[in-house]
């Protein structure tokens, strides 16, 4: 997969790619990553790639032509049908259905805003996509670069160390992933589960299912809404007296 990021702070960029999976991930080839400064598109001396809003107002909107010369350069240079991604507060909201959606695309060019935004005609001409990475305001769209590229690159066939551990996470299905232990088997007088340490596989896993359901219906209980469960797992659902209440769940959805 080929990541382009366009932005005027490449500096920015320096340590995340250089560290842990995506390090790992780029000397394997798995990742490529082009960090292309939007200034050496300008056209002036100064290198200028904002200029103050038509109408009047606060701050500094990023000029069109730095922009769309930026991403015809990685489109060109790239894979036919490359992806163009503004990130953006107002785009689609990011999640792990859309980064898994991502992982199908061969080459994403990410624009990365700063100051009040970029141009509206850019938008409406150079880019295919607009994402959010949440509802707050970010000072640019670095940051939201880094989280696709990082969440995207982990989802990628081969990445991650243990082949299935991305399938295990939380949001692969809609419950969030139970809790962990590692030594010491007593920690501030707490013990770990007498379940994990069992060394049967089956109640291991039984025990992980419960804690998960436990943990979802506890902390974010509208994800259960569209989780399917197999029958094993309705059967240890029974047993746990947690049936009825995620049945309960299920069913005020499809009422709605
Ligand atoms: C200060 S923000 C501009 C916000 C803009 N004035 C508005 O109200 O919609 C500057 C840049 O940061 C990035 N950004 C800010 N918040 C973001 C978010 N939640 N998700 C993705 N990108 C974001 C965008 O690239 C944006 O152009």
């Amino acid at each position: 997969m080929i990541f382009d990021i366009l932005t005027i702070f490449p500096d920015l960029f320096d340590s995340p790619l250089k560290e842990g999976i995506l390090r790992r991930a780029r000397l394997k080839g798995q990742i490529s990553t082009n960090i292309v400064n939007i200034r050496d598109f300008a056209d002036d001396p100064q290198t200028m790639t904002d200029d103050r809003p038509f109408g009047g107002g606060e701050g500094m909107v990023m000029k069109p032509e730095p922009l769309a010369r930026a991403v015809k350069s990685r489109c060109e240079a790239g894979l036919p049908g490359a992806r163009v991604i503004l990130l953006t507060p107002q785009g689609r909201q990011y999640d792990q259905a859309v980064a898994l959606e991502l992982t199908k695309e061969r080459q994403l060019v990410l624009v990365c805003g700063r100051y009040e935004g970029v141009d509206e005609r850019f938008r409406a001409g150079y880019i295919d996509d607009e994402i959010s990475i949440g509802d707050f305001i970010l000072t640019g769209g670095e940051l939201a670069a880094l989280v696709i590229i990082d969440s995207v690159t982990r989802l990628l066939p081969g990445v991650l160390g243990c082949s299935n551990s991305a399938e295990k996470d939380t949001f692969s299905r809609k419950l969030l992933k139970h809790p962990q232990y590692t030594r010491p088997r007593v920690f501030d007088d707490q013990a770990v589960p007498d379940e994990l340490l069992s060394g049967n596989h089956e109640m291991i896993e039984a025990y992980r299912f419960i804690a998960s359901v436990l943990r979802t219906l506890e902390r974010r209980p509208e994800l259960l809404k569209l989780e399917n469960f197999s029958t094993m797992e309705i059967k240890l659902l029974r047993r746990h007296y947690l049936f009825e209440k995620v049945r309960m769940i299920q069913e005020n959805t499809q009422e709605k």
